[in-house]
């Protein structure tokens, strides 16, 4: 196991785990100073390409992105998503996971499922992929409203249940997507392994959110997102310097022109 897993695994019941999205190297330099791991999602289908299901997003897609955060990152855990239908049978699941460790170079990869995918994950950790496991609501699934998971006994067994398989198949941590609270906190005090939470309240070893609708730059909100900035501001007031310095030939002065 790399050291940078066990680190992450070391951190349960002592300290939080931090995870958030990049999708490029610009932002991945940024998070890498401030969080444990870096998660390439495929969220990225709808932040970025305004697709309306991240199931429209390509392996080619997570690569390029990939690529791009990989040269961002020194210290955290890098893990990217793999996209829908890239892990439909052991053996596609296998030969996409390592092309994608083998071109970005990433230290893991999330796979959404618990019970239902556990044939394949258990593959590919024994074919030495390192995984994170995802639960809750699994966009990649979702067809229609995203409702919130675990509120009912059966459904809270069943969360559990998959929690447990997919930590005894060997994957690194979990996230937990839009589980209820006291949900989230049986998991995660059945566990040995952290879990990861988005919407799924405080009961959970670590926090992930997506940056971009963090810093306030997807226009998008959702009730389980805390805005920490308003990055699209900034923009809009420097765009807006910009253009009146350039119509009012304010912009370039000598300073940012070659003269001889
Ligand atoms: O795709 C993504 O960004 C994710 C996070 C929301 C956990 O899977």
């Amino acid at each position: 196991m790399n050291d940078k897993i066990k680190k992450i695994i070391l951190k349960k019941n002592k300290q939080k785990i931090l995870c958030l999205t990049s999708y490029s190297k610009n932002i991945a330099e940024i998070l890498d100073r401030f969080v444990d791991i870096i998660l390439v999602g495929d969220s990225l289908g709808s932040v970025l390409y305004n697709y309306n299901s991240t199931r429209k997003v390509l392996l080619r897609n997570m690569i390029e992105h990939s690529k791009s955060v990989r040269m961002g990152i020194r210290k955290s855990l890098m893990v990217v998503d793999m996209p829908f239908q890239t892990y439909r049978t052991k053996n596609e699941a296998l030969s996409n996971a390592k092309k994608l460790m083998k071109i970005t170079k990433c230290d893991a990869v999330k796979l959404e499922g618990g019970k239902k995918i556990i044939n394949i994950i258990d593959y590919l950790i024994k074919n030495k992929i390192p995984v994170m496991g995802h639960i809750g609501i699994l966009p990649q699934s979702v067809k229609g409203k995203f409702r919130f998971k675990g509120k009912n006994k059966s459904d809270k067994k069943k969360l559990i249940s998959d929690a447990k398989l997919l930590e005894e198949s060997g994957v690194f941590s979990i996230v937990l997507e839009c589980i209820e609270s006291s949900t989230s906190m049986a998991i995660t005090k059945s566990l040995k392994i952290p879990t990861i939470g988005i919407g799924s309240s405080s009961n959970c070893d670590g926090q992930v959110l997506v940056t971009d609708d963090m810093i306030g730059l997807n226009p998008n909100s959702f009730r389980f997102v805390k805005k920490y900035g308003n990055v699209k501001k900034y923009i809009e007031s420097s765009v807006k310097k910009f253009r009146s310095d350039v119509l009012n030939k304010k912009f370039p002065t000598k300073k940012y022109s070659f003269v001889y």
